[in-house]
């Protein structure tokens, strides 16, 4: 298929800037090189590109309780979504690349006009499942899963129509390791799947990944792959914002999104949380660069 690589630059969804540059410097560590190198059945990779929001572009109150940045959440990602839509009617696999993950909202959003049983695998050390009632710090970021689930402020859930774009059964999660307690009630209440880090270290990156197939393969119409790279650990991706120890090591990473390419379902991806200010010598761009080479069906030998 036609890669479409839509950049994202924004990161008013985190707690601290930089992943706005995280495109820009994923891109310089090779990103479209490496994919072309692959010889793979893409025919051709086109890069669309969002630039930072001016403050304020909507009118939206801004000292609304524990949502920072809120009508710039909202304007990047109604652009987001609408580009997402755009590659899908075309045909084309939407490769989204962040960003801070406030912007799976936009993506989501944009996916689930094409796609009515969506199924999403949110590899990530957090869930993303807080509201404004549950979050510790008010930052976005640590919403999007919530909003696309029809849960959390109107302004957001309803971007692009009143229904949630995801159902909680075609949702699971790989590397979780900081939970806040809202969002595990959230887990439990809907019963969502998720595999955590003592998953991973009890039965292996393999049989994880092969369960979450399995899972995924029968019940959904497609399935969305969202990777926040601080899924690893912070020894291999340093550069990013909101670090926990504990990850995922290099290979599981890896073995993860090649089980995925093997596998045949995914229908679009996004990468998001890269941080290069936060980087050591451009270690988590150049790992991303390899991750997405995985996921789009990369191989060693
Ligand atoms: N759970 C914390 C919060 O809600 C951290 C979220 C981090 N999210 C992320 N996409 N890196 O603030
Ligand atoms: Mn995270
Ligand atoms: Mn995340
Ligand atoms: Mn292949």
């Amino acid at each position: 298929p036609k890669i479409a690589t839509i950049t994202v630059q924004f990161d008013l969804g985190a707690g601290r800037r930089g992943a706005s540059q995280g495109p820009k410097s994923i891109l310089q560590a090779g990103l479209l090189r490496s994919i072309q190198k692959m010889d793979l059945s893409i025919d051709d990779i086109t890069v669309i590109s969002l630039g930072e929001v001016a403050a304020t572009a909507l009118d939206v109150e801004q000292d609304i309780t524990n949502l920072n940045y809120l009508a710039e959440v909202i304007t990047i990602n109604t652009q987001l979504a609408e580009q997402v839509s755009q590659t899908v009617e075309r045909g084309e696999f939407p490769l989204i690349i962040g960003g801070d993950h406030s912007i799976s909202i936009g993506t989501l959003a944009g996916l689930s006009t094409r796609h009515k049983n969506l199924g999403v695998i949110w590899i990530d050390a957090h869930s993303d499942l807080n509201t404004a009632v549950t979050s510790p710090s008010g930052n976005i970021h640590g919403m999007s899963l919530a909003v696309s689930l029809g849960i959390g402020h109107p302004l957001l859930t309803e971007m692009r129509g009143l229904q949630p774009k995801l159902k909680p059964e075609n949702i699971v999660l790989i590397g979780c390791r900081s939970l806040d307690e809202g969002e595990k009630k959230l887990i439990r209440s809907l019963g969502i799947k998720c595999f955590t880090m003592y998953d991973i270290d009890r039965k292996g990156m393999a049989q994880v990944m092969q369960e979450a197939i399995d899972y995924l393969k029968e019940r959904t119409d497609g399935v969305h792959v969202s990777y926040d790279i601080d899924s690893l650990d912070p020894n291999e991706a340093p550069g990013t914002g909101t670090t926990v120890k504990g990850g995922l090591q290099f290979r599981e990473a890896h073995l993860a999104l090649e089980m995925l390419h093997e596998a045949g379902i995914v229908t679009s991806a996004e990468f998001v949380e890269v941080n290069p200010l936060l980087d050591v010598n451009n270690k988590t761009s150049q790992l991303a660069v390899g991750l997405i080479s995985s996921l789009l069906g990369k191989q060693i030998l």
